[in-house]
C-alpha cells in the first residue's frame, strides 16, 4: 500500500484541469449494457472506480478498447448476468449494472454491496423500485437475484430518500420498460442529469431531468452513441479549498462552475475570493476564512462528498463552524485524524463543531474513504511540516493523478511504499 507523503506550509499557484467525473462514468459505463453496439465515451477519467466497473463490463461479455480517455465499448451480447462479488465488494456502485441488465437481458445477479466507511448505503429502495415494475427479486448467498419474464413495465416510483445511484438503476431500467415510469423524488445530481442526456441520445425518451420528478417513456430498444462526461465537480472543489487553505491562487479550469453554486457561495461566505468564468474558476485566499455553518442536503443543496474537505478548511477559519451531515450516517471519520493534526473539533450527533486554530502540525494520519483522503491532503497541504497519509488506494478510487496535479500547483507531495 501506498502513502502520500505531504511537506506543508506552500502557498499554491498556477492552474489545474479537471477531469471527468468520476460519478458520472461509472453509471454510463453501466448503461452501455442496454442495448447491443458500439458507445464512445471521452473525457473519462484515470480513476481506480472505472478500471473495477469496466472490469465488470468485460466479466459480463463486453469489449472495452481504451486510447487515453476515450472509451469505446462494444457489446454483441452478455456472456453472463452475474456481477461477482470480489469486484462488488471493491466498488458498491457496481449495483448499477443491476437495472440495465435486468431491462435488456431479463436477468441480473450482483453481490449485495456491503455498507462502507461512511453507512450502511442499502439498497432496499433500488430493489423496491424494479419489484414494483415487475422484477422477482430475492436475495441468496449474499447475491441480489432478479429475473422478469419479458419487459418490465412502467409504474410509479416515490423514493423516500432521493438516492442518486437509485435513481440511475431504475431510470435506466425503465428506459426498456413497457409504458410509462414516474420517479417521485428522484435526485437532481448533474451527474443523474449528464446519464440523461446519454441515454436520450441513444433513444431513450426521458424528460423532467434535473427535477425532482423524471418521467420515462419506455422504448423497445436503444442503440450506441458517443458522449463526452461531464468534469468532476467534487475535484473542482477540492482544488478551490486547496487553493484558499494554503494562502495560494489556483485557476481551475475545464470545470462547470453552474455544478457548484452551493459550495461557491460557502467559499464566499467565508471570505474566499472567487472569480467565476463559464468553464473556469479562479480562487484567491483572502486572509483567514471566516467561520462558516455548512449542512450537507441532496443536490443542489451543499455536497456530503466536499463535506469533510470543508472542515479541513473550516479548522483553519477564524471563528467557530457547525457542520452538519445529513446524508449518510457515519462521515465524520476524518474527524479524529484532523484532531491528530491538531484540529479542535467536537462532534455532537451529526454535527461537527469546528473551532479554528491558528495552525495545523503535519503528522502521520490514515484515510478511512474517498473523500477523507482529500480532507487529510488538503490538512497536509496547510500544515507545519510532513504529513504522511496512509492508505491513499482510496484516494485513487476517485481522484486522477492528484499527486501531480498538486506538485504542477506547487505542491511538494510524494508518494511512496507505506513503511510496516
Ligand atoms: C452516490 O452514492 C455517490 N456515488 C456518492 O459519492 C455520494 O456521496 C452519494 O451519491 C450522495 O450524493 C456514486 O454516484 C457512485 P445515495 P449513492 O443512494 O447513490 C440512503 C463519492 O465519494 N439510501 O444517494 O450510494 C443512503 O443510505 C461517493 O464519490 C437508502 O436508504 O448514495 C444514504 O443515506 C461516496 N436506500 C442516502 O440514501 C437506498 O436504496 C443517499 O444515498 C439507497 C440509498
Amino acid at each position: 500500500m501506498d502513502c502520500m507523503v505531504i511537506q506543508g506550509g506552500r502557498r499554491l499557484a498556477g492552474e489545474v484541469r479537471i477531469s471527468g467525473a468520476k460519478n458520472t462514468a461509472l453509471p454510463i459505463l453501466a448503461s452501455t449494457l442496454l442495448s447491443k453496439g458500439t458507445c464512445a465515451l471521452l473525457n473519462m477519467p484515470d480513476v481506480r472506480d472505472v478500471l473495477t466497473m469496466s472490469k465488470v463490463l468485460t466479466h459480463l461479455g463486453a469489449g472495452i478498447e481504451v486510447h487515453g480517455d476515450r472509451y469505446t465499448v462494444t457489446l454483441a451480447g452478455v456472456a453472463s448476468c452475474q456481477a461477482p462479488y470480489e469486484l462488488v465488494k471493491t466498488m458498491r456502485a457496481s449495483v448499477l449494472v443491476l437495472g440495465p441488465l435486468l431491462a435488456r437481458w431479463g436477468e441480473a445477479i450482483v453481490a449485495l454491496p456491503g455498507g462502507c466507511a461512511i453507512g450502511a448505503r442499502p439498497i432496499n429502495l433500488h430493489l423496491a423500485a424494479l419489484e414494483k415494475m415487475g422484477a422477482e427479486i430475492h436475495i441468496e448467498h449474499g447475491n441480489v437475484h432478479a429475473c422478469i419474464r419479458g419487459r418490465l413495465k412502467g409504474a410509479r416510483i416515490y423514493f423516500d430518500v432521493p438516492t442518486v445511484t437509485g435513481t440511475e438503476n431504475v431510470m435506466m431500467a425503465a428506459c426498456l420498460a413497457e409504458g410509462t415510469t414516474v420517479l417521485e423524488n428522484a435526485a437532481r445530481e448533474p451527474e443523474v442529469s449528464d446519464l440523461a442526456s446519454f441515454l436520450i441520445k441513444r433513444g431513450a425518451r426521458v424528460s423532467g431531468v434535473g427535477t425532482d420528478v423524471i418521467t420515462i417513456d419506455g422504448v423497445p430498444e436503444l442503440h450506441g452513441a458517443d458522449h463526452e462526461i461531464v468534469p468532476d465537480r467534487v475535484e473542482t472543489g477540492t482544488y478551490l479549498i486547496a487553493g484558499a487553505i494554503t494562502g495560494g491562487e489556483v485557476r481551475v479550469v475545464r470545470c462547470r462552475p453552474d455544478h457548484c453554486d452551493a459550495l461557491l457561495a460557502k467559499l464566499q461566505e467565508a471570505g474566499v475570493a472567487l472569480k467565476v468564468e463559464k468553464e473556469a474558476i479562479q480562487v484567491r485566499a483572502n486572509g483567514q476564512p471566516r467561520a462558516v455553518d455548512v449542512k450537507t442536503l441532496p443536490y443542489p443543496g451543499f455536497p456530503t462528498d466536499m463535506q469533510a474537505q470543508m472542515m479541513a478548511l473550516m479548522a483553519l477559519a477564524r471563528g467557530s463552524s457547525v457542520i452538519t451531515e445529513t446524508v449518510f450516517e457515519s462521515r465524520f471519520l476524518h474527524v479524529l485524524e484532523l484532531q491528530r493534526m491538531g484540529a479542535d473539533i467536537r462532534i455532537e450527533g451529526n454535527h461537527a463543531v469546528v473551532t479554528g486554530v491558528g495552525r495545523l502540525s503535519g503528522a502521520p494520519v490514515m484515510a478511512s474513504d474517498l473523500r477523507a483522503s482529500a480532507c487529510l491532503i488538503l490538512a497536509g497541504l496547510a500544515a507545519e511540516g510532513e504529513t504522511r497519509v496512509s492508505r491513499v488506494y482510496h484516494l485513487d478510487r476517485g481522484y486522477e493523478r492528484l499527486d501531480a496535479k498538486l506538485t504542477g500547483l506547487g505542491a511538494q507531495v510524494r508518494r511512496e511504499a507505506e513503511r510496516v
